[in-house]
């Protein structure tokens, strides 16, 4: 596989488009989820030049930073806790288009100002949640969750 990220011009969704198919090819043979969770976290971030990227896994009744690119983040987060904790305990897709406006956000950095966590399952489990802060309001929307969906789909084998 290609070892340089090919970043789409045009839409967002061009740019998810061959973004997936990137991700896809990259953790198609690696069933490390380590690896899996590194390199996808690394070409969202460059995809997009997002603020922060990452990944927080499942660890008995908290959820500890992964794999992530940006700046030095909180390394525990417990459960129903900020919009990660929430996404892990509504199981669902959270997207914050104003972090001020959510109540107990977690404020890694003060910088951030919308969000979305997207909860990464095994089976009928969720094992890890991905998390994109954008230093932009309402940065994230349907489109994103969409694609980011189909991508941390990916990751577990
Ligand atoms: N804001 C997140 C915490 C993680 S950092 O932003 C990287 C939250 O409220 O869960």
């Amino acid at each position: 596989m290609a070892e340089n990220l090919i970043i789409a011009d045009g839409s967002k969704e061009e740019k998810y488009e061959l973004l997936l198919k990137q991700i896809t090819a990259v953790t198609a043979t690696e069933s490390d989820i380590i690896a899996n969770m590194s390199n996808t976290a690394a070409m969202i971030h460059h995809t997009f030049g997002f603020w922060w990227t990452g990944f927080y896994r499942v660890v008995g009744n908290e959820l500890v930073l992964g794999p992530f690119q940006g700046p030095l983040a909180c390394s525990r987060i417990a459960y129903g806790r900020g919009v990660c904790g929430t996404a892990w305990k509504e199981q669902a897709t959270q997207i914050v288009p104003d972090v001020e406006q959510f109540p107990g956000h977690i404020a890694c950095s003060s910088l951030s100002r919308s969000e979305i966590v997207v909860p990464v399952w095994s089976d009928k489990e969720i094992v890890a949640v991905l998390d994109i802060d954008s230093e932009q309001l309402a940065t994230f929307d349907e489109i994103d969750q969409v694609w980011l969906e189909q991508i941390v789909a990916l990751l577990y084998k």
